[in-house]
């Protein structure tokens, strides 16, 4: 009987249960017993860690988080933390990891090969950031629920002949800034991939005004950075254990900006972490379900140090060396959906 350790880590979001659940049912299967690691990177570090069985993982598949807790612990900022890793894996007589979670909670994964530790990453973050993989687990559930927001506060924008802006996650990559304002029709979609021009944004509801449109809504993802400034804005510049300082305020940056120009209040909603709750869509359920299965197969099959990875239908392993080397931002043939009806 093998043993598999799973952590979750990192920003969570709808379909980590789901991707639980299949590699408890899919491992008991074909021989595979599994552990959790409570709080992501956490639990290998400090043996936190309990048994997930059939009936822990009954009845989760639509529940949103990760029963396992997350963190955004980085073992390699602890002393010795990698080695205290392994003396925990061999406490427990762990065979493999599998770490779910984005590039940190899985980069943690990839530095840990050169210690003996066999570990297989699930690419999960509602960023849909990861290089070599379509998508990411949680994605297309943040989509939801960001598309169900604009749907709302077009209501209220078309009844008070209002401008709202729409804040949505994503650091570096305008994911979710650009599928949700397609999904939910914004007027004006801003990405971190695109420094904005204030002018410009103010143009394109002016011209909505002249169509006799009495209402626009704009969203803007947090990591988007205004044309001639030094940056991203920040909400805390206080970093967490991977580096990351807390993004937040764009929208508000923007709404001052529009405000001064139109000589009316303009509102902001930032949808912050409503993002990451609710039950996941059916497509990341599907997904989940296929990854926590792919990894175990991986796993059979002696195939570590890789991540499992949607191409089309198909789920294939790739290095995680290589899906970690680059950034995903959108790609370029997809830029045409920013401006399409401007
Ligand atoms: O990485 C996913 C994510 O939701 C990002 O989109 C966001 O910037 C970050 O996590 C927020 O991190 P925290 O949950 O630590 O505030």
């Amino acid at each position: 009987m093998l043993k598999c350790g799973v952590l979750t880590g990192g920003g969570d979001s709808p379909g980590i249960n789901a991707i639980l659940r299949a590699i408890v049912r899919f491992g008991a299967k074909h021989g595979v017993k599994t552990l959790g690691f409570l709080e992501g990177w956490q639990g290998p570090l400090e043996n936190l860690v309990r048994p997930l069985d059939f009936s822990d993982v009954s009845g989760i598949l639509h529940i949103g988080g990760t029963i396992l807790g997350s963190s955004r612990t980085n073992p390699f900022n602890v002393e010795n933390g990698p080695e205290r890793i392994l003396e925990n894996l061999e406490k427990g007589g762990i065979d493999f990891l599998i770490a779910i979670g984005g590039d940190d909670t899985m980069g943690v994964a990839h530095r840990l090969a050169p210690y003996g530790v066999k570990a297989i990453g699930i690419p999960q973050t509602i960023d849909n950031d990861i290089a070599m993989t379509d998508y990411t687990v949680g994605f297309f559930s943040a989509l939801e629920a960001i598309t169900g927001a604009l749907d709302r506060l077009h209501t209220t924008a078309a009844s008070h002949h209002r401008v709202l802006i729409v804040e949505v996650m994503g650091r570096d990559a305008g994911w979710l800034s650009l599928m949700g304002g397609v999904a939910g029709g914004a007027d004006v979609i801003l990405i971190p991939e695109e420094p904005f021009k204030i002018d410009e944004v103010y143009e394109k509801i002016k011209r909505r005004e002249g169509m006799k449109k009495r209402f626009s809504i704009v969203i803007v993802a947090e990591g988007a950075v205004p044309e001639g400034t030094e940056g991203q804005v920040v909400a805390e510049a206080r970093v967490d254990q991977f580096g990351h300082v807390r993004l937040g305020g764009v929208g508000q940056y923007i709404a001052n900006l529009l405000s001064e120009r139109m000589k009316m209040p303009v509102r902001v909603t930032n949808l912050a972490y409503l993002q990451r709750g609710g039950s996941p869509s059916p497509f990341d359920r599907i997904l989940a379900t296929r990854f926590g299965a792919a990894a175990i197969e991986f796993a059979l099959a002696g195939k570590f140090d890789v991540m499992t990875a949607v191409h089309g239908m198909r789920i294939e392993p790739v290095l995680l060396s290589e899906a970690l080397a680059k950034p995903r931002p959108v790609e370029g043939f997809l830029l045409y959906l920013v401006d399409l009806f401007g």
